[in-house]
């Protein structure tokens, strides 16, 4: 059975409290629940992770090439800062997503240039908690069709 790794970078833990007005109502743990349920129904075996800690999210990546078939990654504010993550993205040969809640580019002008995106294969953002769903959807052609 193939297996993807879900990786969730800081604050996203706080989704439900936080900024309503861009992440709506959903928590990590709904998101977390309706992916778990996605794949099960896609035959894809999933591990969801969460850290606010860039190291951490780093090993976690790290582990994608030996470990997963696929990584779906939104890297919440790391998107827009880190090289670090952009380079163990481009570490691993396998399929890769970004994806954002939000939609990046009709916001601060900080957030519409997103560093980590020139690893992916692609990027879905502005769909809320759905995105997830569709970044499932988007990995699986991957995986099955070994690009
Ligand atoms: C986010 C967008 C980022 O700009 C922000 O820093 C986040 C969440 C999103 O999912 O919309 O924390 O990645």
């Amino acid at each position: 059975m193939k297996k993807i790794l879900i990786i969730n970078g800081p604050n996203l833990n706080l989704l439900g409290n936080r900024e309503k007005n861009f992440y709506g109502d959903t928590t990590l743990e709904r998101i977390k629940s309706i992916c778990e349920k996605k794949c099960s129904e896609s035959n894809i075996e999933m591990e969801f992770f969460q850290s606010n800690h860039e190291g951490e999210l780093l090993e976690k990546i790290h582990s994608v090439q030996n470990g997963f078939d696929g990584i779906i990654i939104n890297p919440a504010a790391y998107t827009h800062t880190s090289i670090a993550l952009l380079d163990a993205l481009r570490a691993t040969s396998k399929p890769k997503i970004e994806l954002h809640i939000s939609n990046i580019y009709s916001r601060e002008d900080y957030r519409r240039k997103s560093i980590t995106s020139e690893a992916v294969n692609g990027v879905i953002c502005g769909f809320g908690e759905n995105g997830y769903l569709l970044a499932i959807e988007a990995i699986k052609k991957l995986i099955y069709t070994d690009k």
